[in-house]
């Protein structure tokens, strides 16, 4: 049977990192007889342009009927003037929420060859693997009621809603304890107890679920230290589980002590499994369509997509030693490279990867 990949390139750099990363999607599908069709469609910015939404309804419906996403990324300063419900944002908000991809998980792992990228020192960072499991479709992004308003005496006022019920804590928790005993059996929850209530019941429910993991070791930490100790001793965590707001700043933090965000791919699952895999940075406006932006988040990316949606584990390692292996080769898009030292274009590193696979 084959299996269904939706494709969305998104803006900004989204188009020619994805545009690679399908190139390699290609190759494995053909040598590994994976059986993959893909297509692709309109998201974010460029399906507002065309549509009028960033999320149209076709996109949606080939969304809810794929096995698997690959998305580039959302946004761009072109946009930024548009009224909140259409902003690209709300393209891949409304994709996160409308397929229940609740389980959004990004690695931060530093390959060895780029210890030297790495803002921090490389007895800090060398050998660092973190996993970040961040809720995706709940908390303050979410949460009802919302807006801006205007008081009585004219001020305006904007407001969110930080809210968590139990289930979506209980199935977050769930699916840190599974990952974690893949991994090194550690889970620290990251909370602002000390503050927040909704993270006080974020904590206790952490703990009673950590009752069905009693091979996993639970700890927690505020969300103030976690960001400090991210940068201060990044190797104390194993698997880092935290809500909507606080895994989007943290994951960002994580990403660059691997010396670039360009290089971590992500997965956003659902409770069965089905998700959307992206590269954790952003539409990179300021680079678009140059050509150099890194494509390996990208890549990566798919080999998330063939590992967790299209259970072609194989096809997935081929993928990650062809990006170490062009790494060993000393290859580097100017986000990774040290200064100074050549840099290749998001194509010829395309091209690296390519080769690296079929030797
Ligand atoms: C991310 C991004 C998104 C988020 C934006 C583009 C809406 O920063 O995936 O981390 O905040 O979740
Ligand atoms: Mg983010």
């Amino acid at each position: 049977m084959s299996k269904k990949v939706l494709v969305l390139p998104g803006d900004g750099i989204g188009p020619e990192i994805v545009e690679q990363a399908v190139r390699v999607l290609d190759a494995v599908n053909s040598s590994f007889d994976l059986g993959i069709e893909h297509e692709s469609a309109l998201v974010g910015g460029s399906a507002y342009d065309e549509t009028g939404s960033p999320l149209p309804e076709t996109t949606l419906t080939k969304a809810k009927a794929a096995d698997a996403i690959l998305l580039g990324a959302v946004g761009g300063p072109k946009w930024d003037g548009l009224d909140m419900s259409v902003r690209p944002e709300k393209g891949l908000l409304g994709l996160r929420s409308n397929l229940e991809l609740f389980a959004n998980l990004r690695p931060a792992i530093l390959y060895p060859q780029l210890a030297e990228a790495s803002s921090l020192k490389p007895e800090i960072v060398a050998g660092l693997d973190i996993l970040i499991v961040r809720e995706l479709t709940g908390g303050i992004y979410f949460g009802q009621p919302r807006g801006i308003r205007t008081l009585e005496n004219g001020e305006r006022e904007g407001f969110n809603t930080y809210v968590y019920n139990e289930s979506e804590i209980r199935r977050i928790a769930r699916s840190a304890f599974e990952a974690a005993r893949q991994r090194n059996k550690r889970v620290c929850s990251i909370d602002k107890s000390n503050v927040l209530e909704v993270t006080v019941l974020w904590k206790e429910i952490m703990e009673e679920v950590s009752k069905e993991y009693p091979d996993v070791e639970l700890s927690h930490m505020l969300v103030d230290n976690a960001a400090m100790q991210l940068v201060r001793a990044p190797k104390q965590f194993d698997v880092m589980v935290t809500g909507n707001m606080f895994g989007d700043i943290l994951s960002d933090a994580a990403a660059m002590l691997t010396g670039s965000i360009g290089m971590l791919p992500s997965a956003s699952l659902n409770a069965e499994g089905r998700g959307m895999y992206e590269p954790c940075h952003g539409s990179a406006p300021d680079i678009a369509g140059k050509g150099v932006a890194n494509p390996l988040a990208t890549i990566l990316s798919v080999a998330m997509m063939l590992r967790y949606s299209l259970d072609a584990k194989d096809a997935a390692d081929a993928i990650e030693a062809a990006v170490s292996k062009v790494l060993d080769q000393g290859l580097r898009t100017a986000d990774i490279a040290s200064q100074g030292s050549e840099t290749v274009s998001t194509s010829q590193m395309g091209d690296a990867v390519l080769a690296a696979l079929k030797a």
